[in-house]
């Protein structure tokens, strides 16, 4: 790499020979007042080194790179003069308080346009749901146009400008956007940069042969180089094709497609894809998204000889949009979603790449220690991995609408004596209700017969225990599973960093089979726990003699706790630091910020547990549950049912 003075010279050299041109074309030209102006070339002085720095990395090399980069600063002051000023002075706002997403007030939740709503409108009419569950950050998923049937949920994006006309308008979304700003609620989208689908109008003009769309993507006469790059790659979607190329027989030529073979992978070696897909982030952030779900950040390099997943290049594109959005559209925040190794999760965050990311991690663990009823691999996980920087946050969940995989480290286990290639097929055992005595019902995805890997569809109520208990019809098998669900929402409520809930958990939703009815679903598991909401069932949700009642009233407690205790927000000062409480039944950390301390202990098993004060604290006055309200002595012996969770406050 060149060096950094080198590289700071000419980026000033660049921006200096730039700032006159989008001077004259913007700010002449009277497309914006003064001061805005102003902010925006002070931002570009901040940020634009970095951006220059990682171009020259991944695209220095190429003739027409100065070219380029021109391109995409006129395309980043285009972007922020087309901002709403609303949005301008979000960013204003932001720029003062950049740690505003660590707020014990955050608590997030996501679902899909269609099935919790209808459509847009039928979203908005929601709004005093949201409030009602104290919702500050709200995830859609996918909704722009993507392709009739199979679209992976719409993770096949044919127009970033195009709402999916069935859910309804740009104008919709963004006015949506705005309407729940205005509520306290961040709205937050999918950025689908891996790749588009075979209908975007790029992959149609490169199925076309316009060689200039060709090099959108990466498209091989023969198998000559797949078959190399196969050599090292991991399979992520086997049942639908094997390998991670697809052929096309009109054209004669085989396209990368990591998922299903109409996704076709974007190729970023090529500026001009780094160059449009900026636009379309930009874009999106001017509909008024605030956070976007980077999705599949994993696989946006390729490289010969690798797994093609996680490589440098990767990061420092993603680093390169980033820098890109602090220029124009400062407010915007990154959330990584990668579900790899945890060695790899942890790489995306930084508060100069993503500020956010999933904690797959977690949530896997927890689901693992439900089935084992013991803890060790949790806590020793959580011990050596769970803190980051202090300008970026987790997001904690227990569930979300992808299949669940066990991305724990081997490495981790082996020091815990286990095998990890013995335990996940116990857990997906477990998880799929064939292991003797198991209460869940999950269903196997992606099954592959090669390596033996399998992951887990199935939704948090399902896996509890829930749909078993009711349909064997035991009592204390539902309450079980109710406590089991409302036990592993607490730990995401008050670990630190916010808090997802996938909408429909929080009643108790359980397994739809209907998607197998469907076409355009029956191939994919996942549908199972992507039910269409029942309003009905919600209607349930104030009745404590219902399963709903019950989990859902409990749950609302823990996040009015959490909302009013700082010592549940994340970031600087905030400390979680996870125990060895004793037992290897029971999780337990302590929170702390300053003076107020919280420790917090789950019980994993059907067994009552005890755990002793004295081993876990120096507590010399009486401790009081926030939950139960019960107080517990110096030297006591906490006594925890069937699991149960206390938030000892100290
Ligand atoms: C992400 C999504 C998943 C989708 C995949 C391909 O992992 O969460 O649902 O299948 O990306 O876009
Ligand atoms: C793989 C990918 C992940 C995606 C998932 C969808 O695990 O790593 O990004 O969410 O597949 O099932």
């Amino acid at each position: 790499m060149a060096d950094l003075t080198w590289i700071n010279e000419q980026a000033r050299r660049t921006l200096y020979r730039v700032i006159p041109q989008l001077n004259e074309q913007f700010a002449g030209a009277g497309a914006c007042n003064e001061v805005d102006w102003k902010t925006f070339i002070r931002r570009l002085e901040r940020h634009f080194p970095r951006l220059f720095g990682l171009l020259y990395q991944l695209y220095g090399h190429q003739y027409d790179f100065f070219f380029r980069v021109e391109n995409i600063l006129a395309t980043a002051a285009r972007m922020w003069v087309a901002r709403p000023q609303s949005l301008k002075e979000l960013d204003a706002c932001r720029e003062a308080q950049p740690g505003w997403f660590h707020s014990e007030k955050m608590v997030g939740g996501v679902c899909y346009v269609d099935l919790f709503a209808g459509n847009l409108e039928g979203v908005k009419a929601k709004i005093p749901y949201f409030k009602e569950l104290s919702l500050t950050y709200l995830h859609l998923m996918p909704l722009f146009k993507c392709p009739e049937g199979n679209n992976d949920g719409g993770y096949a994006v044919s127009s970033y400008r195009e709402v999916n006309p069935a859910l309804g308008t740009i104008e919709q979304l963004a006015d949506l956007a705005t309407e729940l700003r205005q509520n306290g609620n961040s709205l937050v989208l999918d950025f689908i940069f891996n790749h588009t689908s075979n209908e975007h109008e790029w992959a149609a003009k490169a199925f076309s042969g316009y060689p200039e769309y060709e090099a959108f993507y990466r498209i091989y006469p023969d198998r000559a180089i797949p078959d190399r790059y196969e050599q090292t790659l991991r399979e992520i979607f086997p049942d639908e094709h094997r390998g991670a190329f697809t052929y096309f027989p009109e054209l004669h030529r085989w396209v990368w497609t990591t998922f299903h073979s109409f996704q076709w992978d974007l190729n970023y070696e090529n500026p001009v894809v780094f160059s449009a897909m900026g636009e379309e982030l930009l874009s999106i952030a001017n509909i008024g998204v605030e956070v976007i779900r980077l999705d599949a950040v994993a696989f946006v390099w390729k490289k010969i000889g690798t797994t093609c997943e996680n490589l440098p290049e990767a990061h420092m594109i993603i680093q390169a949009f980033n820098a890109l959005a602090r220029i124009a559209a400062p407010a915007l925040l990154f959330k990584s979603e990668a579900i790899v190794h945890p060695d790899y999760v942890a790489q995306y965050i930084r508060p100069d790449e993503c500020q956010l990311s999933y904690n797959p991690l977690l949530m896997a663990l927890l689901w693992n220690s439900l089935a084992t009823r013991e803890v060790r691999l949790l806590r020793y996980s959580m011990q050596h991995r769970f803190a980051i920087d202090a300008g970026c946050a987790w997001v904690n969940y227990v569930r979300c609408h992808d299949d669940i995989g066990w991305t724990f480290s081997d490495e981790d286990a082996n020091q815990l004596s286990i095998n990890g290639y013995d335990h996940r097929k116990f857990l997906n055992s477990f998880f799929t209700g064939r292991f003797p005595g198991s209460y869940a019902t999950g269903m196997p995805f992606q099954e592959n017969p090669k390596t033996g890997d399998c992951r887990i569809s199935g939704s948090c109520a399902s896996l509890a225990g829930l749909e078993k208990a009711v349909k064997e019809e035991t009592g204390v098998e539902v309450d079980l599973a109710i406590q089991r669900i409302l036990m592993i929402h607490s730990i995401i409520l008050s670990m630190g960093g916010i808090p997802l809930i996938y909408l429909g958990d929080e009643i108790a939703t359980m397994n739809d089979y209907n998607y197998q009815d469907d076409p355009a679903k029956s191939g994919d598991s996942r549908w199972v726990h992507r039910p269409f909401t029942d309003w009905k069932k919600y209607e349930r949700r104030n009745d404590k003699q219902t399963p709903e009642g019950k989990l859902f009233q409990a749950l609302l407690k823990l996040v009015e706790i959490r909302k009013e205790h700082s010592v549940f927000a994340s970031g600087e000062n905030h400390e979680t630091e996870v125990l060895d409480v004793g037992n290897d039944h029971v999780f337990g950390y302590v929170r702390s910020y300053f003076n107020e301390k919280v420790i917090v202990l789950a019980n994993f098993s059907e067994r009552e547990q005890t755990v002793s004060i004295d081993r876990i604290s120096s507590m010399i006055l009486p401790g009081k549950d926030l939950v139960s309200g019960e107080e517990y002595q110096p030297g006591e012996e906490i006594k925890l049912e069937p699991y149960r969770f206390i938030w000892l406050s100290i």
